[in-house]
Formats: structure tokens, C-alpha cells, sequence
């Protein structure tokens, strides 16, 4: 493996890799436009891409249009992610390919949003001379005076963390939209101080937004014709919102129910859940909606208890298991699947083989796998020395990742034969007489299209072939 990880369409995509926006995208640009146009790529989680659809609302309330053509933008974004030291590496590359851009229209701006911006702070203008502004994931609402600082010459940094902003008033710019599936994000920041972890730093304190403004951006989407939502938070199992009046509470599960009955075609996801808060209330209100998916993203990082100690998890491996069994006994078709860290500081072989026991006990149907990489300032970079060579991280990744890749494909194998309740989301990158869409389990599927369906119409598939990635199939009545 030459990477840290293995690729995957959430964690690393950039917007302008998408075509399958541009009608959407067209439509925001017609709608307001005096001239100025931004550009933006997001790097990171889905977060970060949903940030960068209320970036977007924001600069339009200003008369900025989005534009996909670096060649045309007065403003350039780079919402930016600091998560391992490779996708910080892969910003700043990016960033000096603009040095052109600035050469020959001087006057374009350049601006770092999201984790790297809130961790290297003014810094950064000084490594990174092209940058004219960096702005922290709590700063957006300031954007529209610093870029008119920045058109006066001036850089300008913000990067104050807040302890209520959740955007909640905002309303998102679906930028790159297929129109069938969005993010909603339901809270923000993470109280949680896992030991490798740099969020806590860059996203601040957790707070979560009122349930009201989730549901009525659910239905806003159910009537523009999206069909399903996830829901997004660091940890949206510790979701919590007190009603100021009357004091009363809504967690998760009754989030969930408040969404998923905004209407039975709406399907309902949620990324991601943390193994030590994911309650049965949550499992069986997943089990009593059908339009909520039978899939829960459920990071183990390690399977071993002394290192998930180490990791400051605040769960052990029987705790793990535990749950994962009262997943399969609650919700017996549900997928999980996971996110695993291999060469943890002091983490020894038979420890790894714990890592490696628990994926195949766990039967996640896909993982994102990465090897450790120490970040400044977490917990880990203070107290631990990170003492596995690279060679050994790398070697256990790769005994991971072929682990995982026989399950995914050991477990796709097995859904030949079966019929699933498929979603439409658009034309198949590969081929234009085929449609692809996903189930209830998050698989994607390809199926030949058929005459009279678009995306956004559910339908049903019978599985008649199966790789590790991807499951295909035809419709059947
Ligand atoms: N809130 C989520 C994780 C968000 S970060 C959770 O608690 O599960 C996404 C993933 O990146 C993490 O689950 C972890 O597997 C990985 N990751 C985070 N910090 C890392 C580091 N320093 N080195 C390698 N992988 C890391
Ligand atoms: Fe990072 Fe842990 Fe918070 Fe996830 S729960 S964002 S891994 S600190
Ligand atoms: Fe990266 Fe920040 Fe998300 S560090 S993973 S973009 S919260």
C-alpha cells in the first residue's frame, strides 16, 4: 500500500470531480450572480462537504456564484482537512498549483477553510504565501467582511471556535447534488478526546442544532425530490437538545423518529456512531422505521483493550462485541461497518492480530483503513512515543485491508440470488445503460435502466453478480 488508506468516495473526494451536479450547479450560478464567481474543493470528511454547501449559501447572500472553472474565479476555497498528515500534505500541493492563477490574475483570492486553517492559524499565511484568508469551521458567518478585507489587499484570519454555532439558520447550497441524496448536519464539534485524534482541536466543543430546523430541512428536501438524508455529527449517538422553554430533551433516537417520519419514502442514514454511546433505544428505533437503513458506520479503531485504553476509546473489546451482537440480534440484516487504525504507538503483534480478530468477528461489510499517523498536540503526540516503524504500520495495513477485502467480498458473494429495496441515485459511471443506487445496507448496486424510471424512484433488484466494491443485478417486479 503506497497511501494511508484505503480510498474510499466519503473520505476523499473533491467537488470538482463530480459531474453528476452541474444541472443543480447551473441553477445556483442563473439564480444570483453580480459578476464575482468562487470555486470551492472540499477535502475531508463529509463534514467538511457539508460545510462547504453553507460556505456557498453564504457567499451567494452576498452576490458571489459558484463556478467550477478555476480560470474564472475571483475567490478560491479549499475547505481543508488536518485528520492525517498525508491529506494536509495533499492541500498544500494543491495549493501551490495556483501560484499560475495568481500570476496572471493577480487580484484572485485564496482562501483555507475548515481543520488545517483552525490548526495552523496565522501560521499558515506564513508557510503558504499564496493564502490570502483562513478561516476556522465556526467563522463562516465572517467570510463575506474578510473576502472584502482581502479585496482591499488585506489578509485576513479568523478562527474562533465557538460554543453555539451550528448554522442552523442557513440554508444549504446543494452544490454537488445528484438530487436524490443529502447531508444534514445535525451538530457539530466532538467532546470525545480519543488520543490520536485532532477534531477536538479544529472542531471545538460539541453542540448540537435544534431538532426542528433538521426536520424542516428534511422535508425542504423531501419536497425538491430527495429521497434520502444523513444525518452527520462526530458522535451523533451523544446528539442532545434541550428545548429552551420546556426543558425537555431530544437524543438520537427520538431525532431519528422526528426525521423518519417526515415522510415513509425518506430514507433516513446517520454517520457516525460511537461504540460507547450507541443505545438499544437507538437499535430499535431503527428496527421500527423502515425508511431508516439497516447500516451503522461504528469505528473499532483497534481490537485490543489495552490500546483502545491507550487510544482513550473508553471502551474495551467485550464492549465492542457486545454491541455488535446486539446489533445483529436487534436488526438481524443490518451492515456495519467500520474504521480501523493499524500501528498505534506501542502496539505489538498479537495486538494487531486483536485487530484483525475483531474485523472478521464484526463482519463489517466495508472499512476505512488507515495507519496511524501522529498529529501535534493530540494526546498521543504528548504522551506516547510513535514507535512502530512506517514499514511495520504499512505491513499490518495491508494484513487488514486483505482481510477486510475477502469479508466485503465473502459477504457480497452471499447477496447473489437475494432481491433489495434499491434506491435510483443516477447513471452508472461506467456505462449509460445502466442506473446505480444503493440499498438498505449502503451497497451499491448496478441494474440495466428501464424505461419509465429516474432517479429518486425506488425499485427492486435481484442480485446476479458480486465483486468486493460492488453488486449488480436487474429489476424485477
Ligand atoms: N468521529 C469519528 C471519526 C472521525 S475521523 C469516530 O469517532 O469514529 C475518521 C477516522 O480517521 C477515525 O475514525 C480514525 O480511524 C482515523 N484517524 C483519526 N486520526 C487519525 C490518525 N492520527 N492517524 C490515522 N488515522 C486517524
Ligand atoms: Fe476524533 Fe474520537 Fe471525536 Fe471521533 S470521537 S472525532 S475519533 S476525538
Ligand atoms: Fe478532517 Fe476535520 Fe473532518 S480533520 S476528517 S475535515 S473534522
Amino acid at each position: 500500500m503506497n497511501g494511508d488508506q484505503l480510498t474510499s468516495d466519503l473520505h476523499v473526494k473533491t467537488i470538482d470531480e463530480s459531474k453528476q451536479g452541474d444541472v443543480f450547479f447551473q441553477d445556483a450560478l442563473v439564480q444570483k450572480t453580480d459578476g464575482k464567481k468562487f470555486y470551492i474543493e472540499s477535502y475531508g470528511c463529509q463534514m467538511n462537504f457539508s460545510d462547504s454547501e453553507i460556505v456557498a449559501s453564504i457567499l451567494m447572500d452576498v452576490g458571489y456564484a459558484p463556478t467550477r472553472d478555476l480560470a474564472q474565479s475571483d475567490l478560491i476555497l479549499l475547505n481543508t482537512c488536518s485528520i492525517r498528515e498525508k491529506a494536509e500534505e495533499t492541500v498544500r500541493k494543491r495549493l501551490r498549483t495556483f501560484d499560475k492563477i495568481k500570476e496572471e490574475k493577480p487580484g484572485t483570492i485564496i482562501g483555507v477553510l475548515g481543520c488545517m486553517a483552525e490548526r495552523l492559524k496565522k501560521k499558515l499565511l506564513d508557510q503558504e504565501k499564496l493564502v490570502d484568508l483562513v478561516v476556522g469551521p465556526d467563522a463562516y458567518r465572517d467570510l463575506p467582511n474578510l473576502v472584502s478585507s482581502a479585496e482591499g489587499g488585506d489578509k485576513g484570519v479568523n478562527v474562533l471556535l465557538s460554543r453555539e454555532e451550528t448554522y442552523a439558520d442557513i440554508s444549504p447550497i446543494r452544490l454537488e447534488s445528484n438530487g436524490v441524496t443529502a447531508f444534514i448536519s445535525i451538530m457539530r464539534g466532538c467532546d470525545n478526546m480519543c488520543s490520536f485524534c485532532v477534531v477536538p482541536f479544529t472542531r471545538g466543543r460539541e453542540r448540537s442544532r435544534d431538532p426542528l430546523t433538521i426536520v424542516a430541512e428534511a422535508q425542504e428536501l423531501f419536497d425538491k425530490g430527495y429521497r434520502e438524508v444523513t444525518l452527520l455529527g462526530q458522535n451523533v449517538d451523544s446528539y442532545k437538545w434541550t428545548h429552551p422553554q420546556s426543558e425537555e430533551l431530544t437524543n438520537f433516537a427520538q431525532l431519528l423518529q422526528l426525521v423518519a417520519d417526515v415522510n415513509p419514502l425518506l430514507r433516513i442514514r446517520f454517520s457516525t456512531s460511537h461504540p460507547k454511546d450507541i443505545t438499544d433505544e437507538v437499535l430499535y428505533t431503527m428496527r421500527d422505521n423502515k425508511n431508516i437503513c439497516n447500516y451503522i458506520h461504528l469505528p473499532v479503531q483497534s481490537g485490543n483493550s489495552r490500546i483502545l485504553k491507550l487510544m482513550n476509546r473508553t471502551y474495551d473489546r467485550e464492549w465492542y462485541k457486545e454491541r455488535v451482537e446486539s446489533i445483529y440480534r436487534i436488526i438481524p440484516d443490518c451492515a456495519i461497518s467500520s474504521d480501523i487504525i493499524t500501528g498505534f504507538c506501542t502496539e505489538t503483534e498479537e495486538e494487531h492480530q486483536d485487530s484483525l480478530s475483531i474485523i472478521e468477528f464484526a463482519q463489517y461489510t466495508m472499512s476505512y483503513m488507515f495507519f496511524y499517523s501522529e498529529r501535534p498536540g493530540t494526546l498521543a503526540e504528548r504522551k506516547y512515543e510513535d514507535d512502530i516503524p512506517e514499514t511495520v504500520k504499512k505491513r499490518r495495513l495491508t494484513e487488514v485491508i486483505r482481510l477486510q477485502t475477502q469479508i466485503s467480498h465473502r459477504k457480497n458473494q452471499a447477496d447473489i440470488g437475494q432481491t433489495f429495496e434499491v434506491l435510483i441515485e443516477g447513471t452508472s459511471k461506467r456505462s449509460e445503460d445502466d442506473f446505480k443506487g444503493r440499498n438498505s445496507q449502503n451497497k451499491m448496486i448496478i441494474f440495466p435502466k428501464q424505461e419509465g424510471l429516474k432517479p429518486g424512484d425506488y425499485v427492486h433488484v435481484k442480485i446476479a453478480e458480486a465483486t468486493s466494491a460492488t453488486l449488480k443485478g436487474s429489476i424485477v417486479e
